[in-house]
Parts: C-alpha cells; structure tokens; sequence
C-alpha cells in the first residue's frame, strides 16, 4: 500500500486529497495517515495541508522498489526487488530465499550488511545509505563450469553503467572494479549446484558509492576508494542499480541465448588493469610473477610465467 500512495504522489506535482487516496485504495483517510506517517518516517517529505491533501516535496536516497522501478528499463532483472534497511548479507538472505523458490532476476538490496561477506572470506564494509549492497538471483540452465563467466559479465554491465554516468574505470580480473588503482566495487558469485545442473546463482555485488574516506576502516583506506571520493560529489545509488541492471540483462541473456559472452569479455579486455602487465598469481602465501597476456574465449586469464610457459586461470587472485 505504501508503495501505491507514493507511486500516485509521485505522479502528481499537486495537491491529493485524503479522500481521493481513501476512494482510490479502498482504506480509511486514518490509515491513509498512518502510512504517510511511515513514509515521512523513511525520509519521504511530504506536504498536508487540510483540505487540500497531500503532496510530495521530496523522496530520500533510498534504494527501495518504490525508488528504483520508475527508473527501470528491464523486462526481467528487477521486476521482483526484496529491500531492507538492514541485513547480515544480501547474498546469505538471497541464498535463504533461493531455497524457499525465489525467481530468477529477483534482486535482493539493503541500505547496509552487518556482515556482509567478500571473496576468500574476508568481510564487506557496507556502510547504511552510502554503499550498494546488491544480490541478483539468477538460474541459467548452463553448465556449472561456466558460472565464473557470469562475474565478467557483471564486471562489463558495471562498466557500463558507470560510464553511462560519467564515471571512467578499469576492470580487474576477475572481479573487482578500479578507479585510479582503488578498488571502488567488488562482486561475488556463489551457486547452489550438482554435478550437471545449477539450482540457483547468486551474484552479489558491493559498491562504494557515497562513503567519505574517514568512514572505510583503517586496514583498507589505501586500497579502496568511493565514487564520491574520486568524482567528488554525491552519486545516485538508485540510478547506478536502474542503469546496471539494464546492461547485466542485456549482455546476460546474450550469453543464455548464444552461448557466448563475448561481447562482455570485450568490454573486460578493454578496460582491463591487468592486460599487458607484470603482475603476481597468488596461491595462498605463494606469489608468483607473470605477464597478463590476454583473455581468452572462455574469459579465462592467460598469464605466462617468467620460464615462458602460459597458463589460464579460470579464477583466483592476482595482484599488480
Ligand atoms: C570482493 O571483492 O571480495 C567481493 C565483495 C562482494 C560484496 C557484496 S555486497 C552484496 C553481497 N553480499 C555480500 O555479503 N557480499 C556481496
């Protein structure tokens, strides 16, 4: 119902009256009340003047469905956002959810995680209202060995929609995005599988949005960076989620429907930070120093050795 009131004010510039919404949604003008309450309790300003009726100043920077769907311009990804203001992880609660039967492009967002979760189990620093933590459920009736080519898909959507607003950045196989060699966003992908056949996909992705440097914790303020630190000014959270989305459903049912993600694996290449360069391929204490040389059809990493030997990497870490 909270939806369906802000959607109508939203649509509206002037004044609605209480009996209209009451009419309308078939409630009383006190619950009318209750939930403009509720909603200028989330942020929604809201003018009410009596007799007049109800009218909307201004909406928070909230990435809820009510904020998000008028933005989006997908026909799946989306259709089904699940928010919360807070959660231990969006990929542990899509996860939970996927069990119980949650459909494919459903997207899981919340304005902060408690414990949000990164690769190689490290822990995520979301903090509330001024990070992206974002969860894509996803179910590809494709092999589970080609799970991995879905996090360059989501790396090149990332690009894209970043560009779209502007913002330039590089793309570090196999998962992370960099601005001016910060890591500004990560992604994690984790699956439910048997041998042969996927249950499910969760691709969960974490951007620095709006976080000033002060607020990243010690032991990562010389390796991470925010949008708004390297742009130096507020960034659209809800605007970045509409635009990735838009992008990540058009390359992925490229690749459902073809078979290749090449077209992905392109937008990778050329942005990638690593291609042409001295890098480490690190196993577990073990660095090892290589030349990135290129990445191939199956958008595994081709490295070789300083003995001259090459070898892929279909995932992993790597430094520069
Ligand atoms: C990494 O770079 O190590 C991956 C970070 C992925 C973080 C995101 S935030 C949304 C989703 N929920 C999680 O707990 N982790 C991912």
């Amino acid at each position: 119902m909270k939806k369906k009131i802000i959607n109508i004010l939203k649509s509206n510039d002037d004044f609605i009256s209480g009996q209209m919404l009451s009419d309308q949604f078939g409630i009383t003008r006190a619950a009318i009340w209750k939930y403009i309450t509720q909603l200028k309790k989330e942020g929604y300003e809201i003018e009410s003047i009596s007799r007049k009726g109800y009218r909307l100043i201004s909406s928070p920077d909230l990435i809820s469905s009510e904020e998000i769907t008028p933005l989006l311009e997908t026909k799946v990804f989306g259709k089904n956002i699940i928010h919360y203001d807070s959660i231990h992880s969006t990929n542990s609660q899509a996860k939970l959810l996927c069990d119980e039967g949650l459909q494919e492009g459903s997207v899981i967002l919340s304005e902060e995680q408690t414990s949000g979760r990164g690769r190689l189990g490290r822990n995520w620093s979301s903090p509330k209202g001024s990070s992206i933590s974002m969860s894509v459920v996803l179910k590809p009736e494709i092999n589970p060995v080609h799970v991995a080519k879905v996090t360059q898909i989501s790396a090149a959507a990332l690009s894209l929609a970043f560009e779209e607003m502007d913002i330039q950045c590089n793309i570090k196989w196999p998962n992370d995005i960099i601005i001016n060699n910060k890591k500004v966003c990560g992604i994690l992908t984790e699956m439910s599988s048997e041998l042969n056949k996927i249950n499910y996909v969760v691709m969960g992705i974490g951007i620095n949005v709006n976080i000033d440097e002060e607020a990243f914790p010690d032991e990562i303020k010389s390796i991470a960076t925010s949008l708004k630190i390297e742009y130096g000014k507020q960034i659209s959270r809800k605007q970045i989620i509409a635009s990735f989305l838009k992008y990540f459903e058009n390359l992925y049912f490229e690749f459902i429907n073809t078979g290749s993600a090449e077209s992905s694996f392109e937008i990778c290449r050329k942005r990638s930070l690593l291609l042409g360069k001295n890098i480490y391929v690190i196993r577990g204490s073990e660095r090892t120093p290589a030349t990135a040389v290129s990445i191939d059809e199956n958008g595994e990493l081709i490295v070789k050795y300083e003995d001259g030997t090459l070898s892929n990497l279909v995932s992993g870490e790597v430094s520069v």
